[in-house]
């Protein structure tokens, strides 16, 4: 008998929501923070000739989710399982619904099969029949559906929507979710839900802004009545709007005056004047170099973190500091690591600085800088204290490298 608090909900003729809530989730992925807990979104799709599972729940809910299921269908008719997005947050249920479901087909994104083959640890676990799919490839369910969206690192590799053409319904997977769990279900019923769509965005999905701009063009032209995504509220009331909003999220935030003139920024913390001189010096090299914009911050100025958005929108920025007890200063690595929520694939990166007797701080933050992805391509600088005439002429002649590497098509070897 299965409790009415575990019953289905239908968000359409034939369609059900059969996730679960959890009420209690505090923190997710170890970077986000979830103060009204989350929901793992889990759907059904009846066919006439079929039933497709579109993700499961996280493995602790899977009772929930079970429940559900069993409430609008019999394994024996499940003929497909979605899987949207394999994080364990929507595949925790996966194996258990597939030794239930063995005969059903599993769809999944053209980067899936070597993560799932990871995730359960075993290729005896491995589904008998799967199948890869993406964008113009679809499931016929009986006069229901589904077509397959290739949307990539929305915010894993694997990722994919699905549509079902016939009611404008987009099952999303994270994209358009959030973290926010309310039994009432849909956005014209839950409280209150907007801090915690930007705030997911934000650390979720801004990484890969590019990746939600081109995902965006596949989605825009669909007819939607629904968007169901895999986290938070599903969004029958006003669905455009939230696509609208997550246009406007993936767009560039700043105004550029500079029209097509690339960017650099330089930053640096200097105790004595010396990483400072360096950094003017950095600067004015930089300067020589037309078709750029140069602009020289002081991270003591200001909250390091403030700068993300100025870094996701420039071309490249250098980074001055001294060594202090062999290591780079603490804003330093504050505004890095601040970096990781938005997207720096392949914009320049610089380290320079001046110190005392080791001077580890420059070769620390360009080994930083490359394992966030930015290029490296000139050589950090370093000055053993007071630089001479000849250091900062060293330092225009860096700061003009780099800026003639911005200016400059980029090269497979940079
Ligand atoms: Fe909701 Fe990326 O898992």
């Amino acid at each position: 008998m299965v409790s009415s608090s575990s019953r289905a909900i239908e968000i359409a003729p034939g369609i059900h929501w059969v996730g679960a809530f959890d009420s209690d989730l505090r923190s997710f992925d170890l970077i986000l923070r979830t103060a009204n807990g989350t929901s793992y979104n889990a759907y059904t799709v009846r066919g006439e000739t079929g039933v497709a599972v579109i993700d499961t729940v996280k493995e602790s809910f899977a009772g929930d989710f079970f429940a559900r299921l069993e409430s609008v269908c019999n394994y024996g008719e499940i003929t497909t399982v979605v899987v949207n997005h394999l994080e364990p947050d929507h595949s925790g249920a996966l194996p258990e619904l597939l030794r239930r479901a063995p005969q059903a087909e599993v769809c999944l994104s053209i980067r899936a099969p070597l993560m799932l083959k990871a995730l359960l640890r075993s290729a005896e676990t491995m589904p008998r029949g799967f199948r890869t799919v993406t964008t113009g490839d679809s499931v016929d369910l009986g006069g229901r559906t589904l077509a397959f969206l290739h949307t990539p690192y929305l915010h894993w590799p694997d990722t994919q929507c699905t549509y079902l053409g016939e009611l404008g319904i987009l099952f999303s997977g994270d994209v358009f979710g959030c973290h926010f769990c309310d039994p009432r279900l849909f956005n014209d019923r839950v409280g209150d839900f907007r801090f915690s769509f930007e705030y997911y965005y934000g650390h979720i999905m801004r990484p890969f802004r590019t990746h939600v701009a081109k995902a965006l063009d596949l989605i825009e032209p669909l007819d939607l009545s629904i968007v169901a995504p895999a986290h938070g509220p599903v969004l029958r009331h006003g669905p455009r709007d939230y696509i609208k909003r997550y246009r406007e999220l993936a767009t560039a935030r700043l105004i550029n005056e500079a029209g097509g003139e690339k960017t650099l920024l330089v930053f640096y913390l200097s105790a004595y004047g010396n990483t400072r001189r360096m950094a003017d010096a950095v600067r004015a090299g930089a300067e020589t170099v037309d078709g750029l914009r140069v602009s020289l911050y002081d991270l003591e100025g200001v909250e390091p973190s403030s700068f993300v958005d100025l870094i996701e929108e420039a071309d490249g920025f250098a980074l001055g500091s001294p060594t202090i007890n062999g290591d780079g200063v603490k804003p330093v690595w504050d505004l890095l690591s601040s970096l990781t929520a938005i997207g720096v694939t392949g914009k320049l990166g610089a380290a320079f600085g001046s110190y005392g007797w080791s001077g580890e701080a420059v070769e620390m933050i360009e080994h930083r800088l490359r394992g966030l992805k930015f290029r490296v391509p000139v050589s950090g600088l370093k000055v053993k204290l007071a630089p001479t005439d000849a250091e900062l002429t060293q330092c225009r002649d860096f700061g003009r490298q780099l800026a003639e590497t911005l200016t400059r098509p980029v090269s497979l070897n940079d």
